[in-house]
């Protein structure tokens, strides 16, 4: 195939304005992926039966908790996949999310995202010989309250078969919203920035 719809450079430094026209094509069609991705991974998490919910439905009743709390969306969008990154980064599953979160949140949401392993560890690290006061290294950081927060009212007790768990689908929206501008990027020749500039807000 050859046209102005491909790229036809062999190394970056031999590419035309119109080679990475179509580039910026690429990557505006990826953006609009991201979502269904993200949603995506966020089911594959239903594999494991072994927990008394399923890590999927986990997801689910976090981000259902947040919501009935009245967290902006936003929040919410981050509680809901604060977990989706577990299969990729079974050592480090919070940074795994919060690098794809970060263009679009805030940096304490991001924040929150990337440490919450290590809070939530308050809670269980003890059964398995480990220290559970770990996150105690972050004390006193502008976030530490709003992750121990996270982790004691949305994120430890989601595992509850009988707590209410939001579908899927009431959530995708807002997955939607959140992921329509980024925020921070250095990548601005592809951002929309009256987009990026709205406000978050309940809007669901
Ligand atoms: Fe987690
Ligand atoms: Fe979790």
């Amino acid at each position: 195939m050859d046209g102005a719809d491909r790229m036809h450079f062999r190394r970056m430094d031999e590419g035309s304005d119109a080679d990475f026209a179509v580039l910026a094509g690429v990557h505006a069609e990826n953006v609009a992926a991201l979502p269904d991705l993200l949603m995506g991974m966020l089911t594959d998490l239903k594999a494991d039966a072994k927990y008394p919910v399923d890590r999927c439905e986990h997801s689910l009743q976090a981000a259902t908790r947040a919501w009935r709390d009245g967290r902006d969306e936003e929040y919410v969008v981050c509680a809901l996949l604060h977990d989706i990154g577990e299969s990729l980064g079974p050592f480090n599953h919070g940074d795994i999310v919060a690098a794809v979160l970060r263009p679009f949140v805030s940096e304490a949401n991001q924040w929150m995202v990337e440490k919450h392993g290590i809070f939530q560890g308050y809670y269980f690290f003890h059964h398995l010989g480990m220290n559970r006061d770990a996150r105690e290294e972050f004390r006193g950081h502008q976030w530490f309250d709003r992750t121990a927060r996270f982790c004691e009212l949305y994120d430890g007790p989601a595992f509850d078969p009988k707590g209410e768990i939001l579908a899927v689908e009431y959530f995708e929206p807002m997955v939607r919203r959140v992921f329509a501008a980024p925020r921070q990027t250095l990548y601005t020749a592809f951002t929309d920035d009256e987009a990026a500039r709205e406000p978050r807000s309940r809007t669901g």
